[in-house]
């Protein structure tokens, strides 16, 4: 069966004293169990105070992107490589901010992921459509250009990775897709998945997931857990995520 994880992405968000008291209260209100995990995504200069802070607990840390490089003049970038150095177990890649804000294309998103898998990291690869695709019924074929990029490009070791469907319309908004609406979608990416031999790679649904709509979303066949913005921010919202 496969397990179930949620992972909060911190986004440009933080401050040594405040982390100092979510980390603290997240890793002291979950208890890891068989096939149930929990993580957070911080920026980079945090790594070091999250692997400090949850080395000895069930929660798990990472980076909320990676160089597709593995060294030398690329001015602002991190390696795959000193994200091991700080214990990071996962790196999230594609995030929609990412391919709108810094031209992320779908083969610099694949390199992203070939790169993090080859080096040990676990690529949460994200993947979503606008609100103007939607509406264009292209929902489909956007999420399949934007996974098929990467599954070419990671061929076997797609199995090791976890992916991430956000419609671009529901994140931040307020606006969550309905469990049926991220169910079909998620229907569409595990087929696609499963020609790559890949079925059993955890599948999460992210945009506007909140306490009280977390269980709904779980719930659906092929919703393996989240990837919690806004909401990972607050340790009572996000580990009340964690319980649904
Ligand atoms: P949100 O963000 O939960 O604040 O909508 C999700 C994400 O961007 O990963």
């Amino acid at each position: 069966m496969r397990g179930k994880l949620v992972v909060g992405n911190w986004k440009m968000n933080g401050g040594l004293v405040a982390n100092a008291a979510l980390l603290g209260e997240i890793s002291t209100g979950f208890t890891r169990t068989d096939g149930r995990e929990l993580a957070v995504c911080v920026p980079y200069p945090y790594l070091m105070q999250a692997q400090a802070a949850l080395s000895s607990t069930g929660v798990a840390w990472g980076a909320q992107d990676v160089s597709e490089h593995a060294a030398g003049a690329f001015t602002g970038e991190v390696s795959a490589g000193m994200l091991v150095e700080f214990g990071c177990r996962y790196a999230i890649v594609g995030h929609s901010e990412r391919r709108q804000y810094f031209c992320d294309s779908d083969a610099v998103v694949a390199a992203k992921a070939a790169t993090a898998l080859a080096t040990g990291i676990i690529p949460i690869v994200c993947v979503g459509e606008t609100l103007g695709e939607r509406d264009a019924g292209a929902t489909e074929a956007v999420v399949l250009r934007q996974l098929g990029a990467v599954l070419e490009t990671v061929g076997e070791d797609a199995s090791r990775m976890v992916v991430a469907y956000e419609p671009v319309w529901a994140i931040g908004t307020g606006r969550t897709a309905t469990p049926t609406e991220a169910q079909a979608v998620h229907a569409t990416l595990r087929a696609r998945l499963a020609k790559s031999g890949a079925a059993e790679v955890p599948l999460l649904y992210g945009g506007s997931v909140k306490a009280d709509n977390a269980r709904a979303l779980f719930e659906m066949a092929d919703i393996d857990g989240g990837l919690i913005g806004g909401a990972s921010l607050k340790s009572t919202e996000f580990l009340a995520i964690a319980r649904a």
